[in-house]
């Protein structure tokens, strides 16, 4: 296959993965004690565009919004914007909840190809992707389009796998397990018997990619982003799987973890965000 054509394929692949366990992906929100990254993620996400003191009404871009739980948590701060995903039951699911929420006025959702944004350039104060790079097939097209839609000055949250998480070790191995006939149906029916939940888990055609974190400054320099702070979340007692079966157990204790960010071992993480801004 060419390598055009492999890209696409993979792109296909994820959205299709992400379209047809929407409902799937969006429970692990309403599941808060699972030891998972969604939470701890959004909480430090949230903590940082705190820090920036924006006025009410700033422009904010979320690339790869998915059922939009931190769109609708910033509209609550004032801000204003856009979330696309290019998973078309994603982008139905947060219209409907802009409605529920009464923010409809004030955030749009479109389905689109976070490497082709149908959106202007310069447009935005600020723009977040949180757990959407590792599921591209590569940084550049992607961050070119971030980048571009960013005003001068204008800041890039981005979240990435941290391959030297501690939670994500059996990252690979789980992928190879879930593979093996009966094991996906057995695990969703342990998941909901001790997590929770009616959708089980997420199986997915790929293996998503995972970033060194010393690798993202000069990355993010090539794409005009120049590098400001960093932080690190999603700090479990037990790696993934066992820190979403065990995670009725250990929450308290892996939420006080999270300040490990503070500390030399940060760098275990499965979470890392970095913070640059647009150079003029
Ligand atoms: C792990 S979810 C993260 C969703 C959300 N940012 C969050 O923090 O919950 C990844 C999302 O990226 C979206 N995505 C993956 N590849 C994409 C692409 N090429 N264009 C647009 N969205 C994409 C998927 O549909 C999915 O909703």
């Amino acid at each position: 296959m060419k390598q055009a054509d492999s890209r696409e394929h993979l792109k296909r692949s994820v959205l299709n993965d992400f379209d047809t366990q929407s409902a799937r992906y969006t429970e692990r929100y309403d599941l808060p004690g699972t030891g998972e990254v969604l939470w701890p993620r959004h909480r430090r996400l949230l903590e940082v565009v705190d820090s920036f003191g924006m006025r009410p009404g700033a422009n904010v871009l979320d690339a790869g919004c998915g059922p939009g739980v931190l769109s609708r948590d910033l509209a609550r701060r004032g801000y204003v914007g856009v979330g696309v995903d290019g998973a078309p039951a994603m982008i139905r699911y947060c219209a409907q909840q802009a409605v529920v929420h009464g923010i409809e006025r004030d955030w749009k959702y479109a389905i689109s190809d976070v490497e082709a944004l149908p959106l202007p350039d310069a447009s935005f104060d600020l723009v977040i992707s949180a757990g959407v790079i590792e599921y591209l097939p590569g940084d550049g097209p992607f961050l070119r389009e971030l980048s571009r839609v960013l005003r001068p000055g204008g800041r890039l949250l981005l979240c990435v796998t941290n391959r030297y998480g501690y939670s994500e070790i059996f990252h690979s191995l789980l992928y190879r397990i879930k593979k093996i006939p009966g094991v996906t149906g057995a695990a969703s029916s342990l998941r909901r018997w001790v997590a929770g939940g009616q959708h089980g888990v997420m199986t997915l055609s790929f293996v998503p990619r995972r970033h060194r974190p010393r690798e993202m400054e000069p990355i993010l320099a090539r794409h005009g982003l120049e590098f400001e702070a960093d932080r690190f979340a999603h700090f479990t007692l037990l790696p993934s799987p066992l820190s979403t079966l065990a995670g009725k157990l250990t929450s308290r204790f892996d939420r006080k973890l999270e300040r490990l960010d503070r500390t030399r071992l940060r760098v275990l993480g499965s979470c890392y965000l970095t913070i640059s801004r647009r150079t003029a």
